[in-house]
């Protein structure tokens, strides 16, 4: 079934750990579960320093995706938030998951060359270089990754 879908970047706050991240996932997971959302969110650690990036997937109807948006987008444990990419696709690429998660570790990244910069700010403008379906099979391809 055809779906919508918003792929976003922001910069952390900070340095959100384990629990920082915990948090988030599960008021996403309750969320958008209720809601028909999917998708998946990325962390990667800036390699020095605090911050980092957020890169997430959101799929789900239009205006609950739009909804979901603006809600995040209000969230203060992140900033500068640029959208990516926005359309419809024929199907949902996180069908089961309410919010699917990784950290993009060093190690994790080393297998996708081109996203290795993927936590520093000034990766995000080369992010909106890339595709939108480029971006939505690094997701997918970064969530199959061995680690
Ligand atoms: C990077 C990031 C991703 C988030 N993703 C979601 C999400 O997918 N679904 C969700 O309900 N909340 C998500 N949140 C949390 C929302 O921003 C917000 O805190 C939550 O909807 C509760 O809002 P409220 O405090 O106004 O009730 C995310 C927050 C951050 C920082």
């Amino acid at each position: 079934m055809p779906i919508d879908y918003l792929v976003y970047v922001s910069q952390a706050a900070g340095r959100p750990g384990e629990a920082d991240i915990a948090a988030i996932l599960k008021a996403s997971r309750a969320y958008n579960a209720a809601h028909g959302i999917t998708g998946m969110l990325i962390y990667a650690p800036a390699r020095t320093g605090s911050g980092g990036s957020f890169l997430q997937l959101l799929e789900g109807e239009a205006g609950e995706i739009e909804r979901l948006r603006a809600r995040i987008f209000a969230d203060g444990r992140h900033h500068t938030k640029v959208v990516l990419a926005r359309g419809t696709r024929p199907e949902r690429a996180f069908d089961d998951w309410s919010m699917a998660f990784r950290a993009a570790t060093p190690g994790r990244l080393a297998a996708f060359p081109a996203f290795a910069d993927l936590g520093e700010a000034f990766f995000h403008d080369k992010l909106q270089g890339h595709s939108a379906d480029g971006v939505l099979d690094f997701l997918r391809d970064f969530w199959e990754a061995e680690d």
